[in-house]
Order: structure tokens, then sequence, then C-alpha cells
């Protein structure tokens, strides 16, 4: 397994739900680090290396202190700064050896747990993550799919398999139209517009959408892709899904869906249109499933791309540790979508 490129452990990972972090202690794994999450009775959170230092027992096995959280086999205990706060059977006279856990730094944003897996780096996440409101949110769902981060950023953003793993649903077999693809580099990774798209062929859209004047899919590092659909009669819609490389071939996946300026209470999104998305989701799992396991057979071959391919490139070269695209990189083709 290739080693994550040291730049990547200083951008912030989304990790867990908000409403998965009550009384238990948590698990996670964030580019191979295994890592306990907690909330303590404060409403304080918690991110220690999964690790006791006594004889490396795993944290998230035990349960928190009214101060942090203690080991499970000993019951050595360790406050949110992964300072050693007490050891059970020592005499209160006696010092405390001056061991301590591993801390990480996290935050709470829109329903997601955030975390940095490195001691320095970023001060928080970037802005497309910070501009998605918890009002809007109305909808948050969490999965995980068996495939390199890359592929699974590259499926969400790139159209071109929709005919075949979505029929009807995205786009209908066989109908395409011209469409104009504009990339840009952005300050935190870069966008993609489709115009000539503004009615689509499949059943999603016949259901639920109206004419289009945008639809523009967003890539922020480390790990947050977006499509953006924007409406003649007003309302934005964002689909945005946060991957965290869980290993080079487990990606975690938050998704949710943001409602501005039109009528969706969170019931009806549920109701009608859910149903909907998680077939898509489960089509991509599964596509993307098999190629994870292709792979496999097939280590050293390398992917043919065409200018069809927009995305991978950036994507491969974010994640190969060698930067974003630059902030004016543009480029327009025409596809037939
Ligand atoms: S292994 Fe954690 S207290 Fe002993
Ligand atoms: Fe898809």
């Amino acid at each position: 397994m290739k080693p994550w490129h040291p730049s990547l452990f200083t951008y912030w990972y989304a990790v867990a739900r908000s409403d998965q972090l009550r009384r238990r202690p948590i698990a996670v794994t964030v580019l191979g680090s295994p890592i306990v999450l907690a909330r303590l009775e404060t409403g304080q959170l918690l991110a220690l290396e999964d690790r006791c230092p006594h004889r490396q027992a795993p944290l998230s096995a035990g349960c928190r202190t009214p101060t942090g959280i203690a080991c499970p086999y000993h019951g050595w205990e360790f406050g949110s700064d992964g300072a050693l706060q007490a050891v059970p059977g020592m005499p209160p006279e006696s010092p405390l050896p001056g061991v301590r856990a591993r801390a990480f730094p996290l935050l709470e944003h829109d329903g997601l747990i955030w975390l940095r897996p490195a001691d320095t780096g970023a001060a928080g996440p970037g802005e497309l993550v910070n501009s998605s409101q918890p009002v809007y949110r109305r909808f948050l769902w969490q999965t995980r799919w068996r495939a390199h981060v890359v592929d699974a950023t590259e499926n969400f953003l790139d159209p071109m398999h929709t005919h075949a793993i979505h029929p009807g649903l995205v786009r209908r077999n066989g109908e395409r139209t011209r469409t104009k693809v504009r990339f840009s580099g952005t300050a935190e990774g870069f966008s993609v517009d489709y115009s000539g798209q503004d009615r689509q062929s499949g059943l999603l859209y016949r259901l639920f959408e109206s004419r289009r004047t945008l639809e523009r899919a967003h890539f922020a590092a480390p790990g947050s892709a977006q499509i953006e659909y924007r409406y003649a009669k007003g309302g934005i819609v964002r689909i945005t899904l946060h991957f965290t490389p869980r290993t080079s071939e487990e990606t975690d996946v938050f998704a949710t869906l943001h409602v501005e300026g039109r009528w969706a209470p969170a019931w009806a999104v549920r109701l009608l249109v859910w149903p909907f998305l998680r077939q898509v989701s489960e089509q991509d799992r599964r596509i993307l499933q098999l190629q994870s396991e292709n792979l496999k057979r097939f280590p050293l071959q390398r992917g043919a791309s065409t200018r069809l391919d927009v995305v991978r490139a950036s994507l491969e070269q974010f994640w190969s540790g060698n930067g974003l695209p630059q902030a004016d990189e543009f480029r327009e083709i025409e596809i037939m979508l």
C-alpha cells in the first residue's frame, strides 16, 4: 500500500456524523491512522490516537470520563489534550509517568465532525465546507465505498458514466446533447461548468427539477465534491459528498443535500427524493467495487484517459501530493453528454 503524502495530513476531513457521537466513544480511521472520538459530558469533543500508551489497548473500547476517556484494560485516564490524568492503583502521593496519548484537533460543523490528522496545517475546513449551512440541509447520510479516494471522487464528478450506470434515472441511454464544459482552477481546487444541459433526460430531473441556469461541479481539497444546480424559477440545490480515505482501498462517504430558496421540507426530500438518490449511490458503489477488485488483478495498469476525463489528472495530482491546479487554469471543451 502506498503511503499518503505528508501534505495530505494537513487538511481537515469529515470523520463522523455529529449524531453518531453520544455516550460511547467511536473508532474512525483517516489516512490509515486509527483514531478514537468521544464527546464529553460537557459537550467537548476529544480525538486521540486509538492506542493506549500503556499496553496499546484500543481506547475506543473504553468509556468516557467526566474529563476525558478511560482505557478499557487497566483504566488509565486521558484528557482531551491526551495528557495522562489518572492511573488506577497508584498511591495518591506518587507522581504519574510523563506519557500522553497523541491528540488531534477537531470541530463540529453542519452535522459532521471534522478532524485534522496532523499537528499543524490548515486552521479549519475550507470555504466550500464552511459556507454550507445547517438551515438549508435536508439530508445527511453516510456510507463506505470500497474504492481509492481518487476513483471515488472522480466517479461523483464525472458525468460520462451516468448513461450506462444510472440509465433512466440520471440520463436516458442513447440521448445525448452537445454540452460545453469549462474547467477552472479555484482557490480550493477546481470547478467544472456544464452548459447546454438546462434540461436533463432522466427521471430524477423530470420528477423534481425545472429548467436549470447553472450546473457546476466543485472540488475542494481534500475530499469535498459538490454538484450545484441553480434554477430559472429560483432556488439552489447542492449535493455534496465529503470523501475521507480510511486506507488506499476504502473511502468513507458523507453525503448532504442542501436546498435554498424553494419548497422542499426535509420529510418530502426523504420520502420522495431519497429512494432515487439511494439507488444512484448503490449503482455507483457497485461499479466502484468491481473496479477496485479488478485493479487488484491488474495492479500495474494505468488508465488511458481522453479529454472527456476532465477531472482525473487534477485529482491524481492532488492526492499524490503535487498540489492543486493553478487558480487561473482554464480550459473549455465540447462533449456529447
Ligand atoms: S493498556 Fe491501557 S491502561 Fe493498560
Ligand atoms: Fe454515478
